[in-house]
């Protein structure tokens, strides 16, 4: 599937003269931008899931993602964000296109070797032009359950359902799409 992908977003690359964009780069960049929002996330979730349990951490996910997020994207220049079709944060939500690639994601999060499943493509023209790379984060039993599964804790519930009002984000099962980490980056800039 992958390497279909590769050889779309080189045919749509093909198709418009300028600006021509290197799918290779992109999608080096935002893998290693995708590993560090990861990375970064689970360093802190699980050192506040120690230090103070899941209700303690709830405030530090709260606090720590979007924080993430928006450092990632000044860093590189791409708009880096965690989106969802059952979303906690009301401005995870999709919308479009790519809420239809989501519900792509959704039917296949995993590669055939247990990977998070990866989807590529391009949209617009010109200065409009954007190459978008789209990661799948797996629902796991651990830690993700307390907050994320069927059995929340009624303490966890009562906190979630503080900040998180209209939180559709529970029920999870471990392989299902839990949600995605979305890149998006002009195709201008891309090629400095
Ligand atoms: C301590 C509770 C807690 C745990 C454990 C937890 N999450 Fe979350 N999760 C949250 C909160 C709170 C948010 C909303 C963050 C925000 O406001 O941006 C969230 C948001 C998300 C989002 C962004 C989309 C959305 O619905 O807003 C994804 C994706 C996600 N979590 C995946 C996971 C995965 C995968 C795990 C396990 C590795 C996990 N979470 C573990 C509390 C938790």
């Amino acid at each position: 599937m992958t390497r279909l992908l590769t050889v779309g977003v080189m045919l749509a690359v093909a198709g418009c003269a300028a600006p021509t964009p290197e799918p290779v780069d992109v999608s080096v960049k935002s893998a290693a931008l995708a590993d560090r929002f990861q990375a970064d996330l689970q360093g802190q979730l699980q050192a506040a899931m120690k230090a103070d349990g899941p209700v303690g951490a709830i405030g530090v996910c709260q606090q720590a993602a979007p924080a993430i997020a928006a450092r990632l994207s000044q860093e590189s220049g791409a708009e880096v964000r965690r989106i969802a079709l059952r979303e906690r944060n009301p401005g995870a939500a999709p919308d479009g296109e790519l809420r239809e690639r989501l519900e792509q994601l959704a039917a296949a999060p995993l590669t055939a070797d247990g990977k998070p499943a990866v989807m590529q493509w391009t949209s617009g023209s010109g200065a409009g032009a954007r190459a978008h790379y789209m990661r799948a984060i797996p629902m796991k039993e651990q830690p993700c359950a307390a907050c994320h599964g069927s059995n929340i804790a009624p303490e966890v519930k009562g906190r979630l359902a503080e900040l998180y009002p209209d939180d559709k984000a529970t029920g999870f099962k471990p392989g299902d799409l839990r949600g995605a980490i979305a890149i998006r980056w002009p195709l201008a800039s891309e090629t400095r």
